[in-house]
């Protein structure tokens, strides 16, 4: 018999770049990923926003955390975020693209169309972008590069009065594949993770009743799911001992996309 192989569970010395880390998951997630060892920077269009995350997973013990104003829907400012990434910490093993926002619309409203080309700039063309900045840098990891893009079960179904997210999150789903299928012979792995109801400031306008009737009737968990829920999912698809999983879509969603009735 072949020897039993263990494989590394640890990002510890890794440097990874959020999006979207000033609240909700990325923020979870950069407090995960400090925790766990790597370096972490932290990045949002909330400059201030963001540099309080920083901060905060400081004052928790962990230095290894930089934090940049960087507004993803801005070409310019990307390629200024990854070139400062690497600059401070000496490269780039992880990229998260995870910023994003939700606007309702139906289709017959005037708003429409701005919702959809905002959706489309910040919550798909930036991942695209995000990805192509990174990947020199990615490509020099020994470990192997890692994404991970932060879709919805907006991509694998349809809520009505969202169809711009629904798109865009759909498009997430295709993006993830194609950057798999393109990037996997130089050892970079493209996953992606569709949250459920999570608990952040991206649904904070829908009273808390609404949401607790909402997760009793859709998820079989019967509740939202915690921001910490998701990092940890997050941080999974990045361990090096994750080098065979590759353009993945995983719900982290309770249930909520198996359920029938
Ligand atoms: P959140 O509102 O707590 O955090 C989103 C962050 O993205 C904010 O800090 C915001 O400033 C930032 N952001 C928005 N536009 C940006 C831009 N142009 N450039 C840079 N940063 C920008 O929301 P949450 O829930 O943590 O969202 C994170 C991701 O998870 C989003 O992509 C969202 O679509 C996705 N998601 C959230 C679900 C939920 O129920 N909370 C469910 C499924 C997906």
């Amino acid at each position: 018999m072949t020897p039993y192989q263990s494989l590394d569970r640890s990002v510890a010395g890794k440097t990874v770049l959020i999006t979207g880390a000033a609240s909700g998951m990325g923020r979870a997630t950069a407090h995960l990923f400090a925790r766990e060892g790597a370096n972490v920077m932290a990045t949002d269009m909330n400059g201030d926003g963001v540099a309080a995350v920083a901060a905060e997973i400081k004052e928790a013990g962990f230095a290894n955390v930089a934090s940049i104003a960087l507004d993803v829907s801005d070409h310019d400012a990307i390629k200024a975020s990854v070139a400062a990434t690497v600059e401070q910490f000496g490269g780039l093993d992880i990229l998260i693209n995870n910023a994003g926002f939700a606007r309702l619309a139906h289709p017959s409203e005037e708003a429409y169309e701005e919702i959809w080309e905002d959706s489309v700039a910040v919550m798909l063309t930036a991942h695209q972008r995000l990805i192509r900045a990174a990947l020199p840098h990615l490509m020099k990891t020994e470990t192997g590069g890692r994404i991970v893009n932060i879709a919805s079960t907006e991509g694998l179904g349809a809520t009505p009065l969202n169809g711009p997210y629904v798109a865009v999150k759909h498009g997430v789903i295709g993006l993830t594949r194609a950057m798999a299928v393109d990037l996997g012979r130089d050892g970079i792995t493209c996953n992606a993770i569709c949250p459920g109801p999570i608990d952040t400031a991206i649904n904070a306008s829908i009273p808390d009743d609404h949401k607790v009737i909402y997760a009793k009737r859709r998820v079989p968990l019967r509740r939202y799911g915690i921001p910490e829920e998701v990092a940890n999912i997050t941080l999974s698809c990045c361990l090096p001992a994750a080098s065979y999983l590759n353009g993945a879509i995983i719900p982290v969603d309770g249930g909520m996309s198996i359920k029938n009735a």
